[in-house]
C-alpha cells in the first residue's frame, strides 16, 4: 500500500519536474544578441506582451511556453538595433519547423541577430555553423509582424 502511494506520487510529480505543460510540449526561445551594440527587444503574442528589454551586446531574452493544440502559436518580436528597426515571427511556422525535434516534451530554438541578418538554430552552437540558417537581413521585415499576431493559449 506504501509502495502504490510512493507510485502515485511519483507518477504525479515526474511531469512537473520536466515539463510544465501536460499535454503539449513546452517551448523555450532564445533570442541572442550577436552584435556589437544594445538591441532592444519586445516579444509578445496576442494574449502575452513579454514587454521591452535591452539587451546588450552577447546577451539574449528568452522565455518559455506550453505549445497550442491546434499548434498555432505565434509569437511576434519588435527590434530596434541603433537607428534600424526590424520585426520577425520569432515563433511561427518556420520556427517549429527549423526547431521541432519529434517526440521532445521540451523544444528549444535559438535565434542569433548579426549585423547582417537574422539566424536561426535547434542548437546553440558556436557560430558559423551549418546549423545557423540565415532567415533574412535587418530592415526587410516590416510587413511581416504584428498583422500576424494570434492566441497562444488552448
Ligand atoms: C550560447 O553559447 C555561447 C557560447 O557557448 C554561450 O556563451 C551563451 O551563453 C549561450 N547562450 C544561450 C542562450 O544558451
Amino acid at each position: 500500500m506504501r509502495s502504490l502511494f510512493i507510485c502515485l506520487i511519483l507518477a504525479f510529480s515526474i511531469p512537473s519536474i520536466t515539463n510544465a505543460c501536460f499535454f503539449t510540449p513546452e517551448w523555450k526561445i532564445y533570442i541572442i544578441n550577436g552584435t556589437p551594440d544594445n538591441i532592444i527587444m519586445h516579444v509578445r503574442s496576442k494574449d502575452d506582451d513579454l514587454g521591452k528589454h535591452n539587451v546588450p551586446s552577447n546577451g539574449y531574452y528568452d522565455w518559455s511556453f506550453c505549445d497550442r493544440f491546434d499548434g498555432t502559436t505565434t509569437f511576434d518580436a519588435e527590434f530596434w538595433w541603433g537607428q534600424t528597426y526590424d520585426c520577425l515571427e520569432v515563433f511561427s511556422k518556420l520556427a517549429r519547423r527549423k526547431c521541432d525535434r519529434f517526440g521532445f516534451r521540451v523544444q528549444y530554438c535559438y535565434w542569433l541577430l548579426r549585423s547582417d541578418g537574422f539566424y536561426i538554430s535547434p542548437l546553440n552552437v558556436s557560430f558559423p555553423d551549418p546549423l545557423w540558417v540565415f532567415t533574412k537581413p535587418w530592415g526587410s521585415g516590416g510587413t511581416l509582424c504584428s498583422m500576424h499576431i494570434v492566441s497562444n493559449k488552448s
